[in-house]
C-alpha cells in the first residue's frame, strides 16, 4: 500500500460525517492537512488536535456555491502546499426530498450542480496539470449510489454529472502516475443522510482510503466503501 506519508491534500466538506472520518484517517497516515467547510471554526478544534499531533494543518472557508470561492479556494491551497498530492472532493448538499417526484425545481438543480458537480469538477481541473507535472497525484471525488429516487432528483443528476466526468477523464490519466477514481459512501447516519440511515459514519473507514492508497493506476473506478467494513 502507498505511504502517503508527508503528501498535501485538500480535503473539502472536512467538518463533519464522512468527511471528518476521512480527515482523521488522513491524519494518521501523516498527511499535511488542508481542511475546506464553510466556516473556518468548524474545523478549528480538529486542526489543533492533528497539529498537536505534529502535522502541519491548514483550516481554510469556502462556501462552495460561490464558483469564485471555489477558484480561490483552489488556488490558496495550490500557493500553501506548492502542490496539491491529495485531493479528496467529499463536500456536497441535497435539496429536501420532493414527495411529489414532478416537482424538482431549476434552482434546485442549479444549487446541486453548482456544489456538487462544478465545483469538484473545478478542483479537479486545477489539480490535475500539477499532479501531472509530478507523476503524482490521487484524486476521489465522493459520489452516490442513490438510484430510482426522483424524489431526489436534482442530488442524483448531480452526482450522475460528477460521475461522468470521472469517468470520461479516466482514459486520459492512464500511465500518468495519477489516479481519479469515484467513492460510494454507502448510505450513512450523518447531517445529510439522516438517522433513518442503516450504517455508522464510521463505516466509511476502511474503504474510504483504498481509492487514496491504491498503488497502481486504477482510474474511473466506483468504489463502495461498504464493501471493506470490517465487522
Ligand atoms: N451520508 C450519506 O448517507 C451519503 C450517501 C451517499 C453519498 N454521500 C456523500 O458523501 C459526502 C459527505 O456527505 P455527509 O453525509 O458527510 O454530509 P454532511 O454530514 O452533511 O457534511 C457535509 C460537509 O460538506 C460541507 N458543506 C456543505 N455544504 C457546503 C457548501 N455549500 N459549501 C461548502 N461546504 C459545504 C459541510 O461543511 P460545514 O461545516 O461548513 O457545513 C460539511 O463539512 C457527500 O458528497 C455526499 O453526497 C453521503
Amino acid at each position: 500500500m502507498l505511504d502517503i506519508a508527508g503528501k498535501w491534500v485538500l480535503l473539502t466538506g472536512a467538518s463533519r460525517g464522512v468527511g471528518r472520518q476521512v480527515a482523521g484517517a488522513l491524519a494518521d497516515a501523516g498527511c499535511n492537512l488542508i481542511l475546506q467547510s464553510r466556516n473556518r471554526e468548524h474545523t478549528a478544534e480538529q486542526a489543533e488536535l492533528f497539529r498537536a499531533r505534529g502535522l502541519t494543518v491548514h483550516a481554510l472557508a469556502a462556501e462552495l456555491s460561490d464558483q469564485s470561492r471555489v477558484v480561490e479556494l483552489g488556488q490558496e491551497a495550490l500557493r500553501i502546499s506548492g502542490g496539491i498530492d491529495i485531493l479528496f472532493n467529499n463536500a456536497a448538499i441535497q435539496m429536501p426530498w420532493h414527495e411529489n417526484m414532478f416537482t424538482t425545481d431549476s434552482d434546485e438543480f442549479l444549487a446541486s450542480y453548482q456544489v456538487n458537480s462544478i465545483a469538484p469538477i473545478t478542483l479537479c481541473n486545477l489539480m490535475l496539470p500539477g499532479m501531472i507535472e509530478r507523476r503524482f497525484g490521487r484524486i476521489v471525488n465522493v459520489t452516490s449510489g442513490v438510484k430510482d429516487m426522483p424524489q431526489l432528483m436534482a442530488y442524483a443528476a448531480s452526482k450522475a454529472a460528477l460521475d461522468k466526468y470521472v469517468y470520461d477523464m479516466a482514459p486520459h490519466l492512464g500511465g500518468t502516475g495519477v489516479t481519479m477514481n469515484l467513492l460510494d459512501p454507502g448510505w450513512l447516519r450523518t447531517d445529510l443522510g439522516g438517522n433513518e440511515a442503516p450504517n455508522p459514519v464510521e463505516s466509511v473507514l476502511p474503504g474510504a482510503m483504498v481509492p487514496v492508497l491504491l498503488e497502481d493506476g486504477v482510474s474511473g473506478k466506483w468504489f463502495s466503501a461498504q464493501d471493506y467494513r470490517r465487522d
